[in-house]
C-alpha cells in the first residue's frame, strides 16, 4: 500500500523528473558519458565491467543508463512513472538492451522481490531520505545485494544539511519575490543554469521538496552493524588521515569504520565544506548476509 509520504513524493516526481534533462542533449551514446557527473565517472571506473548494478531510485536514468553501456545487466528502478519514462527514451534511444527498468516502490518487499534476482552492486543515492521510513526502506533493498555484493548509500547529512535548510528558509519567506537570489542559491550548488530543465529540476528537488529528512554516520554505521553490512568508507571521509588522491576504487574495498570523535568532528566539518552539496554524503559497505545460528535467530559473519 503506498503510504501518505509516498503518494506526495511520486506526484513530485512525475511532474518535476530528477535530475531532469531534455533528450536532445544526447545525440550519441558518447554523450551519456560526457555529460555524465564526475562522480557518475567515477563509479562507472572503480565498478567492475562484469558486475551486475541495480540503480535503486534511479530517477531519469542517467547514471543507470551510462553504467550499463559497458556491462552486461544493469537495472534502474523507481515508483515514478514520470521520472522513468525519462529514462524508457534513453534506453530506446540508444538501444541498450542490457539495460533494464521497472517501477519499484522501495517500502514493498514484495515489489522489491519481483525483480527476481540479486546484485553484485547496490546502488541507492539520495533516495532513502525521501521514503518516510528510511531505515525501513534500507532494510528492503538488502533483499537485492548478493551476499558479498557492494552497496553505496547516499543521503543528507543532519549538520552538512543545516545551511541548505537556511536558504530554503529565506527562499520561501524574505527573498520569496527575488529570482536573482534564487539563481545565485541553486547556482551554488550546480555551477550555472544554462541547462534550464537541469536547473528547474535541481531547484524543484532541493528547495520544493513535499518530504525530507536528515541522518547521521551513526545511524548508517548502526544500520549496517545490525545488518551483517561491513562499513567501508564515507565520501567525504570521515576517517582521520583521509587520503588525499582520492580514489573511489579504493572505497570498495577498504574497511574503515570510523572513529566517534572523528566522525562528530568531521560532520561538524560538513556544516561548511559540504554546504554546495546540500550536505549530501555518500556511505559505502558490503553486505556480508545473515546467517542461521541454528536457534531461529540471525546474526552474521564477518570474513
Ligand atoms: C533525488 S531523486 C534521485 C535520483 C537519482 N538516484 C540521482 O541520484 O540522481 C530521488 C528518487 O527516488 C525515488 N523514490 C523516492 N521514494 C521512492 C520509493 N518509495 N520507491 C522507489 N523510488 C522512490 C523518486 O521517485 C526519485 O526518482
Amino acid at each position: 500500500m503506498v503510504t501518505k509520504v509516498g503518494k506526495k513524493v511520486s506526484e513530485f516526481y512525475n511532474k518535476s523528473p530528477f535530475p531532469d534533462f531534455s533528450l536532445d542533449r544526447f545525440n550519441s551514446k558518447e554523450d551519456l558519458r560526457i555529460t555524465a557527473y564526475p562522480f557518475a565517472k567515477i563509479l562507472d571506473r572503480s565498478i567492475p565491467e562484469d558486475a551486475s548494478i541495480i540503480d535503486v531510485g534511479t530517477g531519469t536514468g542517467q547514471l543507470s543508463a551510462l553504467l550499463s553501456l559497458r556491462r552486461k545487466n544493469v537495472w534502474g528502478i523507481d515508483f515514478s512513472e514520470g521520472s522513468l519514462k525519462k529514462a524508457i527514451a534513453l534506453k530506446n534511444k540508444y538501444k541498450l538492451d542490457s539495460y533494464h527498468l521497472k517501477i519499484v516502490d522501495i517500502l514493498d518487499v514484495d515489489q522489491i522481490r519481483s525483480v527476481g534476482q540479486k546484485f553484485d552492486y547496490v546502488l541507492c543515492m539520495g533516495v532513502l531520505h525521501h521514503t518516510g521510513d528510511t531505515y525501513g526502506a534500507f532494510k528492503n533493498i538488502l533483499e537485492l545485494v548478493k551476499p558479498g555484493g557492494c552497496i553505496c548509500i547516499g543521503l543528507y547529512n543532519r549538520y552538512g544539511r543545516i545551511p541548505l535548510k537556511i536558504r530554503i528558509l529565506l527562499a520561501r519567506t524574505i527573498f520569496k519575490n527575488n529570482d536573482r537570489v534564487k539563481e545565485w542559491f541553486i547556482r551554488m550548488q550546480i555551477g550555472d543554469v544554462k541547462d534550464k530543465e537541469r536547473a528547474r529540476g535541481w531547484w524543484n528537488d532541493q528547495f520544493e521538496h513535499p518530504h525530507e529528512t536528515t541522518h547521521t554516520v551513526g545511524e548508517v554505521n548502526k544500520w549496517f552493524r545490525k545488518h551483517g553490512v561491513e562499513f567501508f568508507e564515507t565520501v567525504p571521509s570521515t576517517v582521520m588521515f583521509e587520503n588525499p588522491d582520492f580514489e573511489v576504487s579504493g572505497v570498495w574495498n577498504q574497511s574503515k569504520r570510523p572513529n566517534l570523535m572523528v566522525r562528530i568532528f568531521k560532520q561538524f566539518k560538513w556544516i561548511w565544506s559540504t554546504h554546495h552539496e546540500g550536505g549530501y554524503w555518500l556511505t559505502f559497505g558490503r553486505y556480508i548476509g545473515d546467517v542461521e545460528n541454528g536457534d531461529g535467530k540471525k546474526s552474521y559473519k564477518r570474513e
